[in-house]
């Protein structure tokens, strides 16, 4: 079992910004879900994990050793797909992976030989190896970083927004490939698609602002909403006389006709049940 412990985490940038406020946290084996709207400081925490950036104050702890001063441990051990992977070489897939497990550290070439055609099968690249990956399509530029991510067998492996503009199909296909790497390691998956999280994490938190607001089990988070979340639709020129009168958690369009989703303890007059979604726990916890 590995274990990431966060302890009072701050990290300030240069401009003044606070980016990261007192977070703590701590992560097992298993798929952990950082949910959280654009610009929430998911990015800025990741970084701040694998090294790229020192905190401002606060420890951080990879199976008991401190890796804000010891950053090697980590990195021997880690795997990272970044948000923004930046600009592909024309080189191809097997020699680009060759190249990176050098920089890792994988110095037996008969090891890297069978770790990256292990890898290209596993993510579906093997028939592709020979072409360049900046010909890749987004879905296969994603499935390439987590190959990449997965060099040197790796005890944390931390995506960053992995299935940004990525179809359905493909978002399918790269969260399995998450899922199945998910029981021996680490995996951090950041995202603000309430839906990747549901499928597939098993420890959840949602941060905004540079803040950890919630963090819990998805199933437990949502039965907490039981028989306190209720909608009606309502004329447009009604929303304000609604907002001041109950806690309005989303609105919708829905045909046209505006549809408000509410949280309240008891039912209120007018309003149908709603099973709560783990959509409903999200916008509730930032609303
Ligand atoms: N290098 C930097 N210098 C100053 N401010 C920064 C820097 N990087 C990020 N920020 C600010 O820190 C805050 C958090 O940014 P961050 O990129 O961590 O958010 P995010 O949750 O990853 O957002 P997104 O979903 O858009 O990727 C934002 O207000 C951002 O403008
Ligand atoms: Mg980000």
């Amino acid at each position: 079992m590995n274990t990431l412990t966060i302890n009072n985490l701050k990290l300030t940038y240069k401009n003044g910004h606070q980016a990261i406020q007192n977070i703590s946290l701590e992560v097992k084996n298993g798929m952990f879900g950082l949910l959280g709207p654009n610009g929430a400081g998911k990015s800025s925490l990741m970084k701040t994990i694998v090294g790229l950036q020192k905190p401002t104050s606060g420890s951080i702890g990879f199976n008991d050793i401190d890796i804000v001063n010891n950053p090697d441990y980590i990195k021997k051990n880690l795997g990272f797909l970044p948000q923004d992977f930046g600009v592909y070489p024309k080189v191809n897939a097997y020699n680009l992976l060759n190249h990176i497990a050098i920089l890792k550290g994988l110095e037996n070439k008969e090891e890297r030989e069978t770790q990256i055609r292990s890898l290209l099968e596993k993510v579906n690249l093997w028939d592709y190896r020979n072409k360049e990956v900046y010909t890749f399509s987004g879905g296969m530029k994603q499935r390439f970083g987590v190959a990449q991510a997965l060099l040197g067998k790796p005890k944390i492996v931390i995506v960053d927004e992995p299935t940004a503009g990525l179809d359905p199909e493909e978002r399918n296909r790269f969260n399995m490939l998450l899922s199945d790497i998910s029981n021996e390691v680490i995996v951090i998956l950041s995202t603000h698609l309430v839906e990747d999280v549901k499928n597939l994490c098993s420890e959840m938190t949602i941060m905004n602002k540079g803040q950890i607001l919630k963090t819990g089990k998805p199933k437990a988070l949502i039965s907490e909403l039981e028989h306190k979340i209720w909608s009606k639709s309502i004329n447009n020129d009604e929303l304000e006389q609604y907002q001041s009168k109950y806690q309005i958690i989303s609105k919708q369009l829905i045909e046209r006709v505006l549809h408000i989703t509410i949280f309240s303890k008891t039912k209120p007059e007018g309003f149908d049940a709603v099973t709560p979604l783990l959509e409903h726990v999200y916008f509730k916890t930032l609303a």
